[in-house]
């Protein structure tokens, strides 16, 4: 297969743990026979330096000529933010590339992974189940993208920002949360505030409606509060929630605290036709840019998605969700999941590595389990 990959590194972390990401790609370019090609980009203050934008035109011209996105992170450090090199600087990169290419939703895996339930905040009996859900997230409505206003009335500032839905795009969420479930544990969770808000009326309204054509999938539906509360208590719980764009942004940043780092948490932003953009959703960390030590392994999930979402290549995304896995069970820890309890014995498997050094370890088990397919194959030819 050959595709167009439009590269998008943005600023702090992104460009050093897009290397990574990179370097995984063309290993499995080259074990599955594949030619990926790099369109790269500029996005964020690396594009305000270059064009006075944060996503100019040569950039969304670099999107346009390429088959998927994968996006590195954006924004500035906290003491520079008044610049206007980072003013807006999310808000305008990543509003914008949604709304341009239509990105109706956004799907966030959270899972625990066997041996790391230590870095996870929660304590062990919590996860006994394990943790592995999905959260789609409707993205292009609510007070997202509602109308904005500022104004004063009589002496007194007021602001407003109008949240609405439409059937279609509840209607777009909801098969997108229904198609998840069915390839997943086949439970979905349609999460509104329908006890209050009109808009979540609809919500559920059209959940339901959708639901007569998956009799497969068993819906229910929840209470944005409690499901918060549900994220921490049981976790184990969830298969696929669905939900609209604010309720979504905060609780899959909750369900992402679960595998214990964002650095270990990947995203997929999605149109219709299947073309979607892929980026670690832990921002660009600037406080540990340039150090060597950020974890590579949201980015290189991010790429294990794109290839999985929009290239349909499952076997190779499985392969780097694998080697990520088999990594992490080597012991190999960058500094945000290194466990720090008084658990001796784990610490002492534990072994401490930067971002070069977490990929070639990702790559070592890549490398053999791409080996043992190969052998498969062979064997199953004969
Ligand atoms: C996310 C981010 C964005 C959002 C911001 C940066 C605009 O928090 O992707 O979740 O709120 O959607
Ligand atoms: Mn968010």
């Amino acid at each position: 297969m050959q595709r167009t990959i439009a590269v998008l590194p943005g600023d702090g972390i992104g460009p050093e743990v897009m290397k990574e990401a990179l370097r995984v790609l063309e290993v499995v370019a080259d074990k599955f026979g594949h030619e990926f090609r790099i369109n790269e980009g500029v996005a964020g203050g690396a594009a305000y330096e270059k064009y006075g934008a944060h996503l100019p035109q040569e950039t969304l011209d670099v999107c346009k000529a390429s088959d998927a996105i994968l996006f590195g992170s954006v924004g500035g450090p906290i003491n520079e933010m008044h610049l206007p090199k980072w003013v807006d600087c999310e808000r305008n990169s990543i509003l914008t590339l949604r709304k341009t290419f239509n990105f109706a939703v956004n799907l966030r895996p959270a899972k625990v992974y066997k041996g790391m339930e230590g870095i996870c905040p929660l304590k062990a009996e919590v996860l006994e189940k394990g943790v592995d859900m999905l959260i789609v997230r409707e993205l292009l409505g609510d007070a997202y993208f509602g109308r904005h206003e500022r104004g004063e009335r009589n002496g007194i500032r007021f602001a407003q920002d109008e949240s609405e839905y439409t059937e279609d795009q509840v209607r777009t969420a909801a098969h997108a949360g229904f198609k998840a479930a069915r390839l997943r544990g086949k439970r979905l969770t349609s999460v509104d505030k329908a006890n209050v808000l009109t808009a979540s009326r609809l919500w559920r309204e059209v959940v339901k409606e959708v639901s007569s054509e998956y009799p497969d999938v068993q819906l229910e539906d929840m209470l944005v509060d409690n499901c918060a509360m549900q994220l921490i208590r049981d976790p184990g719980q969830f298969d696929v929630i669905v939900t609209s764009n604010m309720f979504g942004d905060i609780l899959s940043d909750a369900a992402a605290a679960l595998p214990g780092s964002l650095g270990l948490c990947a995203s997929a932003s999605m149109n219709d036709s299947g073309f979607g953009l892929y980026e670690p959703p832990g921002g660009s960390a600037q406080d540990i840019a340039g150090k060597g030590i950020a974890n590579p392994i949201a980015q290189i999930l991010s790429a294990a998605l794109l290839l999985r979402y929009s290239f349909g290549l499952e076997q190779e995304a499985r392969a780097i969700e694998d080697a990520v896995e088999a990594a992490l069970k080597a012991g190999y820890r960058t500094s945000d999941i290194k466990r720090t309890t008084s658990d001796t014995k784990s610490k002492d498997e534990e072994k401490l590595v930067g971002t070069v050094e977490m990929t070639n370890a990702i790559l070592v088990e890549l490398e053999k389990l791409t080996a043992s397919v190969k052998k498969k194959e062979a064997v199953a030819a004969k």
